[in-house]
């Protein structure tokens, strides 16, 4: 039995029925799901290795892979981590709340084992969302919570995505409404250098982070071009038909590097239909390559798919066009990609072409997520 329990952001503070309920669950070692301005969480009491030991069974999830510890107030980084250096708290003072995740080192014995994954290190944020705000203060205790998804699909931005991954596997489903971001925050170590090192691309950009601290080098982890947990795999995975015949630079040779955020060695959500993103410079070109492709794909007896922009997504004759966006507007795009990944599956899609984005500003992370959805299928038209 899982609780669906609906709550208007507006109206959410620590007193209300709906945020009592959900924080007696947690307290009592429960998980509930609750919107974050990225994509829902699943929470549990961060300090309850039973109650965190429920996480990883409802999601299928990996042990190895550890959790972001979701808190509500600065004072409760006490009992959490270590001493903390400048770079940290300019970048908290900077995005926090907000969706910037900064690995820490751990108070020893502050969070249970399963949330760390046996590092000497634990990855914390403080959400910007009224909802999980109130829930995390209403709880009392640091909440660990991983996006809401089973593992292996795109992490949820709306509660019915919740539902039809975790429904019955799950104490209750705190519905927000639809999250803003639309992907996860981003992942930042402090580098030993003294730089900072974004281990995962999300929701705030390597621009904001650098205007954030001027003269603090900060850099991106090496991202595995072919995505996905092998990289072999991935690059024996590109050759192929129609689209993948034309591979061009761009999707690279993948190479190999330890993952410094384990959760990047993990296989990504790819959907059922075979995507492929496609970039070119000129509108017209991208639009009428897409357009040729598409149509042979369908002779060829292929369901297909588009993911577009705005200016151009009414002129695709794919059997399913998702529009998000306009040319330029990477947040858009973020709000609305895994809600199109999982319409392209529902519509039993076989084969997607996505348009690319330029990779500023969120445009890197939506890009990040696109590649990984496309095993690093990437063809670039002006390359050719
Ligand atoms: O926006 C988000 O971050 C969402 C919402 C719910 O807050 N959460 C989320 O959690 O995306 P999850 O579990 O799907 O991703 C957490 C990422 C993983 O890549 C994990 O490996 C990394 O953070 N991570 C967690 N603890 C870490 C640590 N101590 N050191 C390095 N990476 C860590
Ligand atoms: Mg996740």
């Amino acid at each position: 039995m899982t609780e669906l329990w609906q709550i208007d952001p507006r109206e959410a503070d620590s007193r209300h029925p709906v945020i009592q309920a959900a924080a007696a669950l947690l307290r009592a070692g429960k998980q509930v799901a609750f919107p974050t301005e990225t994509v829902y969480g699943l929470g549990a009491d961060a300090g309850n290795t039973e109650a965190v030991d429920g996480i990883f069974r409802a999601k299928g999830r990996p042990s190895d892979n550890p959790l972001i510890v979701h808190i509500a107030d600065r004072s409760q980084l006490e009992g959490l981590v270590g001493p903390l250096d400048e770079t940290s708290l300019r970048l908290m003072d900077a995005f926090w709340p907000g969706p910037l995740t900064l690995v820490l080192p751990v108070r020893p014995g502050a969070v249970s084992e399963r949330v760390t994954a046996g590092l000497a290190t634990v990855a914390v944020r403080m959400p910007d969302h009224p909802v999980a705000l109130a829930l995390i203060a209403a709880a009392g205790c640091p909440v660990a919570a991983p996006s809401a998804n089973r593992s292996g699909r795109p992490s949820p931005t709306r509660a019915a995505h919740v539902l039809g991954d975790l429904g019955g596997r799950v104490a209750a489903i705190v519905d927000g409404g639809p999250t803003g971001v639309g992907i996860e925050s981003t992942v930042a170590e402090l580098a030993a250098d003294g730089g900072v090192q974004v281990l995962r691309p999300g929701g705030v950009s390597l621009e904001a982070l650098r205007r954030a601290v001027p003269g603090v080098p900060v850099t991106a982890a090496a991202e595995w071009p072919g995505g996905g947990a092998d990289p072999a795999a991935a690059a024996a995975a590109l050759p192929g038909e129609r689209a993948s015949a034309a591979l061009r630079p761009g999707a690279g040779a993948p190479e190999l590097h330890a993952p410094r955020s384990p959760g990047m060695k993990y296989a990504h959500y790819a959907p059922r239909g075979r995507l492929t993103v496609v970039r070119a410079a000129l509108p017209a070109r991208l639009m009428s390559w897409i357009d040729q492709d598409i149509s042979q794909a369908q002779a060829a007896g292929e369901r297909t798919g588009v993911l577009a922009r705005s200016e151009r997504a009414a002129l695709y004759r794919a059997d399913v066009v998702v529009s998000l966006g306009a040319d330029g507007d990477a947040q858009e795009v973020a709000r609305g990609l895994y809600d199109a990944l999982r319409r392209f599956d529902e519509a039993g899609a076989t084969y997607i072409l996505a348009e690319a984005l330029e990779e500023d500003g969120l445009g890197a992370a939506v890009m990040n997520r696109l590649r990984k959805a496309a095993a690093g299928r990437v063809i670039d038209l002006d390359a050719e």
